[in-house]
C-alpha cells in the first residue's frame, strides 16, 4: 500500500520559504505527485509554448499570471492519472479566486504554511541555485556535492530569471496582499497547518513529517473503527 495514498496537500509560503525544498521531499517520501505551478510556467517558457509567451514578462516582474489561464492549466494537471494516488500543490493557489475554484473541482486533505520572515526569504532567493530536474539548492545553506552541478542529475545549475531584486520584492508584496488570504480561508476550515521555515532544511521537514505521520496514523485508526 503506497505510504502516502489520498494525501492531497496544498503548501504555501512566501517566496524563499522552502516550498519547493519541501515538496519535493515529501513528493519523493509519500509517492504523490509534485505540481509546481512555478515549475510548469517556467517549463512553458523554456519551450515557448502559447502559455509561455504569454506568461514570461508577467512572470519576470514577480507578478501573478492572470487566473483563468492559472486555473486551467490546474484542472487539467490534476486530471492526469498520476495525481489518483495523491499530490503536492506547491504555490497553487495564491489568491481567493483561485482557492474557491480549486475547492469546486477537488477535495484538499491538508494546508501547510511555511512561515520565514521577510528578511529571510530575501536572503534566501539571493543564494538559490536550481536544475531543470527540480532540485533546489543554496550556495551557503544548500551547496551541491561540486559547485553548479546537480546532486541528482549531473545537470548544470542556473539562476532563476525571475530572482531580481524588484522582482523578488514584487512577489512578497503580492504574498502579503493576496496569497496570505487564502491561510484564513483554511484555517476556517481545519486543515491548516503552520511550520517554522527559520529551521534547518531537515528540521522543517521533521516537522512536516510529525504532522504527515500523525494524520495517517489517525486515518488508520478511523477506517479500523469503522470495520
Ligand atoms: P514560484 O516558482 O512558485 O515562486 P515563489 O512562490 O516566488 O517561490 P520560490 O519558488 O521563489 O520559493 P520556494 O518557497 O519554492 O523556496 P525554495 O524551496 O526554492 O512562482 C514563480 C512565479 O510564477 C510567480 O511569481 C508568478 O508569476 C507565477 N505563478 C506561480 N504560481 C502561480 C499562481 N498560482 N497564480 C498566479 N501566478 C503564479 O528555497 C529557496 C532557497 O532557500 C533555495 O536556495 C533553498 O535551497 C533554500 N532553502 C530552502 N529551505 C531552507 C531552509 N530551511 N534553510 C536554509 N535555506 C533553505
Ligand atoms: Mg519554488
Ligand atoms: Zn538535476
Amino acid at each position: 500500500m503506497q505510504k502516502g495514498k489520498n494525501l492531497k496537500i496544498i503548501i504555501v509560503g512566501p517566496q524563499g520559504s522552502g516550498k519547493g525544498t519541501q515538496a519535493e521531499m515529501i513528493a519523493t517520501e509519500y509517492k504523490i505527485a509534485n505540481i509546481s505551478t512555478g515549475v510548469m510556467f517556467r517549463e512553458a517558457i523554456k519551450n515557448q509554448t502559447d502559455l509561455g509567451r504569454a506568461v514570461q514578462s508577467i512572470m519576470m516582474q514577480g507578478d501573478l499570471v492572470p487566473d483563468k489561464l492559472t486555473n486551467e492549466l490546474i484542472k487539467e494537471r490534476l486530471g492526469k492519472s498520476d495525481c489518483k494516488k495523491g499530490f503536492i500543490l506547491d504555490g497553487y493557489p495564491r489568491n481567493l479566486a483561485q482557492a474557491e475554484y480549486l475547492l469546486a473541482i477537488h477535495n484538499i486533505s491538508h494546508i501547510f504554511e511555511i512561515w520565514v520572515s521577510d528578511k529571510e526569504a530575501i536572503k534566501r532567493i539571493s543564494g538559490r541555485r536550481m536544475c531543470s530536474c527540480g532540485m533546489t539548492y543554496h550556495l551557503e545553506y544548500n551547496p551541491p556535492k561540486i559547485a553548479g552541478v546537480c546532486d541528482r542529475c549531473d545537470g548544470r545549475l542556473f539562476l532563476r530569471d525571475d530572482d531580481t531584486e524588484e522582482a523578488v520584492k514584487q512577489r512578497l508584496k503580492i504574498y502579503h496582499q493576496e496569497t496570505e488570504s487564502i491561510i484564513s480561508f483554511f484555517e476556517k476550515k481545519g486543515i491548516h497547518y503552520r511550520i517554522n521555515g527559520e529551521q534547518k532544511i531537515p528540521n522543517v521537514y521533521k516537522d512536516v513529517n510529525k504532522i504527515l505521520n500523525k494524520i495517517l496514523n489517525d486515518n488508520k485508526k478511523k477506517k479500523q473503527t469503522r470495520y
